[in-house]
């Protein structure tokens, strides 16, 4: 069985993603600071897949907590790193706090990666990189605009800190795998998204809404040059998301990357407006969803999804489940932790 180390593996995509692994028969070591996460997150790992993985709590900003894990677990065969702070705003606010939690994080695992021949890293980048795109839908090789956050900006210098590292050292072996919009849960409503205080993405606050905790969505802006005036986005379940992981960091050990650091958009290539998501909320929930429309929200791109022939025909990955599925996942997990 190969060891993989999973960072923020108690997260929202972390905890599908070991599931996934687990499933696929590897053995995970997670290590979270729970900063954005709680340890319930590992007994609904261990509920679904029966066999709980391996947790250290560990802070990566502690460089030598890092080093320390590292003498002590052997025959680590890759790592999918997760950790970061990912709020978009919060990171306007508080840009220290960012680049140190996103981009220090990234070089102490990498400086002991190459101290102990670890050769596979998968990593978590973002569509956000894009930023506005000129055409859709988007391919990887797009080019990336000079990010309008903080936080965008540390997944721009990740790329390009994993880029140079590869550039160097050719043994070592990376993928970045450019999220879209993850939504959904799994299917067992036993792991999902658990957003800290008012969620600032779509679906959790649909969720949210409908079980009562929030008074009404705001619509951010019907103006846009769209098919209805919302937004659109490329809403991906998060399951789906989780087993490209899978899929990547088998490439990887198999040693059958084409270049020693590949970039993948990871979307289903289909574009939904914010209207047509409630739509299809209202649908699967059979609820009525109470919404206003209010300004635009600053710094919202107007319409991204992914061009996904690259994940499609290199990684023979495919996005299988539909939007539907995704939104009944995520308001099936929603009911689950509100004990409705
Ligand atoms: P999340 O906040 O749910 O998970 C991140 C996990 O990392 C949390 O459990 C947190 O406690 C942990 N963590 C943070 N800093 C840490 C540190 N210093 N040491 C140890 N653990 C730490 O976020 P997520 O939605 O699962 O996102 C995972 C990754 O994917 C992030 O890198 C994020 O930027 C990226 N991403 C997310 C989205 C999205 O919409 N969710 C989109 C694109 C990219
Ligand atoms: C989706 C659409 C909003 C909330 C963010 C980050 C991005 C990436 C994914 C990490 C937009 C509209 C939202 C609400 C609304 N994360 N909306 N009312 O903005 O596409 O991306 O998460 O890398 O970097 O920026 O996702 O879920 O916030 O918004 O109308 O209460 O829903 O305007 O059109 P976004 P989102």
């Amino acid at each position: 069985m190969k060891k993989i180390l999973v960072t923020g593996g108690l997260g929202y995509i972390g905890s599908h993603t070991v599931v996934e692994l687990q499933n696929s028969g590897f053995e995970v070591i997670i290590i979270d600071n729970l900063s954005n996460s709680s340890l319930n997150v590992l007994e609904g790992i261990t509920s679904i897949t029966k066999k709980p993985p391996v947790f250290e709590r560990l802070d990566l900003r502690i460089k030598a907590d890092v080093i320390d894990f590292f003498q002590r677990h052997e025959n680590i065969a890759g790592v999918i790193h997760f950790a970061a702070s990912k709020a978009v705003g919060e990171s306007v606010a508080q840009p220290l706090y960012y680049y140190e939690n996103n981009i220090s994080t990234l070089i102490y695992l990498l400086q002991e990666c190459k101290a102990h021949s670890i050769n596979n890293f998968i990593f978590s980048s973002s569509c956000t990189v894009y930023g506005e795109p000129d055409s859709l839908p988007i391919t990887e090789e797009a080019p990336v605009k000079k990010a309008t956050s903080p936080y965008g900006n540390t997944k721009q210098i990740s790329e390009e800190i994993l880029e140079d590292t590869c550039s160097v050292h050719p043994q070592f072996r990376c993928i970045a795998l450019r999220y879209f919009n993850p939504i959904g849960a799994h299917d067992s409503a036993m792991i999902g998204e658990l957003p800290v205080g008012v969620p600032q993405n779509l679906v959790p606050f649909i969720t949210q809404t409908a079980a009562g905790v929030r008074k009404e969505l705001a619509i951010f802006g019907n103006d846009y040059n769209t098919s209805d005036g919302s937004c659109i986005r490329d809403y991906i379940h998060v399951v789906d998301l989780a087993k490209a992981h899978v899929v990547a960091l088998e490439r990887l050990l198999k040693k059958a990357n084409a270049s020693n650091f590949e970039i993948f958009n990871v979307g289903t290539g289909k574009g939904t407006s914010v209207l047509e998501i409630v739509e299809a909320f209202e649908a699967v929930s059979e609820l009525k969803l109470p919404y206003r429309i209010v300004e635009r929200r600053p710094g919202d791109v107007v319409s991204v999804y992914a061009d996904t022939t690259k994940a499609n025909e290199i990684l023979e990955w495919k996005a299988e489940r539909s939007l539907k599925d995704a939104l009944s996942s995520a308001w099936k997990w929603e009911q689950h932790i509100r004990n409705l």
